[in-house]
């Protein structure tokens, strides 16, 4: 069968990957520190590179099945939710089990040496091994089914115009058992049913995906920089221990953000402290845990943080946030660098300079370096190239007036992602190319030391990852006009179309495969007339009780939900290999009236 017209249906590689992150934690976990990735090699690259399982490889697992199979088990996983191939899979645990052994071996000296003894390491793999009925599909079956005609190839066609929402699902997305959207092996409907509407699901393996891309995008292009995960993009515990167990720093701006952080080990060294109007309460809070880096935004900062570093009696060490006049082009609620803005110390108004030559002067505070954020979401690279060209020059010039070594440097975050099918993102590695590549060239052409790297990814490294699955409720139809199908969210779990026109997707849970034969308005429950989450969305006919799903869900939903309308916000669970975990819970009644004093 040839793949459709979309591309070939994500679903099998999808699981396998998601089985094979599974096994890398758990050899990750054996041989830690050093994180171990697994590649499947299969005689289609280009189904390796789309599973994301690109990876420099620790193990390379021989699949040695053949194109044809390969196709087989893509379309029979597409059309019945068949999971794995069991033969295959089986063969594929074995085998790197068998190597992870004849690592284990390895003399002293070499990196894998402070493995576990190889019984414990067995234990580990088992579960991997024989979880889960799986179901062998001969490919005769499959051909023969597939020439059943006209409602199969109808069913094909269908199934390749739900799936081109497939780069903006998670990766682990796929059909379940009962022919409806799965996430990280679960089905959403059975989530609900389970959790309760509205809820939002995150997929592990997207999530630890993106930060591993980031790293290895980055690391490999420039050994010399970290990246943080901006956490107000989503944070609570589960998620900062995610962070952290994928190597990534956080960046926080508030009290609160840290304060989860701390809860959950995060080490403070790996923290910087952002904000335009950090308070005194925050700053010592800021202090007192140790965190690397305090990112001055402005001058009563400086001599705010110059005092309380004194009274601790620390030496803090600093950035110094620049707003570099660059405009990103994005929404103008969300864009920061530019001269008229509220954050950073300009350039052009010499107040950068005196800036630079006052935190020079503070005996309590450590200049290393300069930040710029320019906004949020940034489609175009120019705008990073420009920045970084802006503050080299910047930080030649302060070396040749005021002796500051310029040993630090972040562009910041912002880097897009995919809401909707027709506007694709760049990916991390266009970033990676567009920043080490301006900061290297700047620094050549001003004759600069190449600094250490920060970046601070936020929205692109949880958006994909979190689905927001709701109920459909009322519908109403005006005739001539448009019918409105209500959910039970809305602005007070998703405010991003109301204050920034943002722009979704959706698809129905329960019956992801039904073509689209409508346009309707997807609107929330809340009172006002601007809670539409979807204008104009195609889907299926949608009646009271379907299920819809809106990808790309996982950043700064949650993070900027509220309480509007006394609305309970809702729970969220995190999925993995068939298994879902409640990370945080569905708010009550209770908790609404929990801060209230009565008379
Ligand atoms: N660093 C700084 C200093 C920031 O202010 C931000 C975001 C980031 C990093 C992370 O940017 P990201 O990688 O997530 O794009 N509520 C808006 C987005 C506000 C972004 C605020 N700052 C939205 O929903 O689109």
């Amino acid at each position: 069968m040839e793949p459709g017209p979309r591309g070939r249906p994500l679903l099998d590689l999808r699981v396998w990957s998601e089985e094979f992150a599974q096994l890398e934690n758990a050899l990750s976990q054996a041989f830690r520190p050093r994180k171990v990735h697994i590649a499947v090699r299969l005689e289609m690259q280009t189904d390796l590179d789309e599973a994301g399982l690109s990876h420099e490889p620790d193990l390379v697992v021989d699949a040695r099945i053949s194109v044809v199979q390969l196709q087989h088990a893509i379309t029979d996983a597409a059309l019945r939710g068949t999971k794995l191939v069991r033969e295959t899979r089986q063969r594929l645990v074995t085998n790197a089990r068998e190597k992870c052994l004849r690592l284990h071996r390895q003399p002293p000296g070499c990196p894998h040496h402070r493995a576990p003894a190889a019984e414990a390491l067995n234990k580990r793999l088992e579960p991997l091994v024989c979880d889960s009925m799986l179901r062998m599909q001969s490919p005769e079956e499959v051909t023969s089914s597939c020439r059943q005609g006209s409602e199969l190839s109808m069913t094909r066609e269908l199934t390749d115009a739900a799936l081109g929402l497939r780069s903006i699902l998670p990766l682990t997305a796929s059909l379940s058992e009962a022919g409806r959207l799965a996430l990280g092996g679960c089905d959403t409907v059975e989530l609900l049913e389970r959790y309760g509407s509205p809820l939002y699901v995150f997929d592990e393996l997207t999530l630890r995906d993106k930060c591993r891309e980031y790293l290895r995008e980055f690391a490999t292009r420039y050994p010399d920089c970290s990246v943080l995960y901006a956490s107000k993009a989503f944070i609570n515990l589960a998620l900062a221990e995610i962070v952290l167990q994928e190597g990534l720093g956080l960046d926080v701006v508030s009290g609160g953000e840290l304060a989860v952080a701390l809860a959950v080990g995060f080490p403070a060294g790996r923290i910087y402290f952002h904000g335009n109007n950090k308070s005194e309460a925050e700053l010592r809070e800021a202090l007192f845990a140790g965190v690397g880096r305090v990112v001055v935004d402005n001058f009563s900062e400086i001599e705010l943080l110059q005092r309380l570093a004194k009274e601790l009696d620390r030496t803090q060490a600093v950035l110094l946030r620049i707003s570099p006049n660059v405009d990103p082009h994005t929404h103008a609620h969300t864009t920061t660098g530019t001269l008229d803005t509220k954050f950073g110390i300009p350039i052009e108004t010499g107040q950068a300079e005196a800036a630079v030559r006052r935190v020079l002067a503070c005996d309590a505070l450590d200049l290393r370096g300069l930040h710029a954020h320019l906004g949020s979401p940034i489609f175009e690279m120019q705008p990073y190239k420009d920045a970084i060209e802006v503050l080299i020059a910047f930080g030649r010039e302060m070396r040749a007036r005021h002796g500051f070594e310029l040993r630090e440097l972040s562009p910041g975050g912002g880097f897009a992602v995919q809401y909707v099918e027709e506007q694709p993102a760049p990916p991390a590695s266009a970033y990676a190319e567009a920043i080490v590549g301006a900061l290297r060239g700047a620094c050549g052409r001003y004759g600069m030391p190449l600094p250490h790297l920060t970046i601070e990814p936020g929205r692109s490294t949880v958006c994909r990852a979190g689905v927001a699955l709701y109920t459909v409720g009322a519908t109403k139809e005006i005739p001539g006009v448009r019918r409105y199908v209500a959910v039970d969210g809305g602005m007070a779990d998703n405010i991003r179309p109301a204050i920034y026109g943002a722009r979704y997707e959706a698809l129905l849970a329960n019956r992801p495969l039904d073509g689209p034969d409508e346009i309707v308005t997807i609107a929330g429950k809340f009172c006002e007339s601007g809670d539409i989450l979807i204008r104009d969305a195609r889907l299926p006919r949608v009646d009271t009780g379907d299920i819809v799903a809106i990808p790309a869900a996982g950043a700064y939903c949650l993070a900027m939900a509220s309480n509007y309308n006394h609305a309970t916000r809702p729970a969220v669970v995190l999925v993995a290999g068939g298994q879902a975990r409640l990370i945080r819970r569905r708010e009550t009644y209770e908790d609404l009236m929990r801060f209230d004093v009565r008379l």
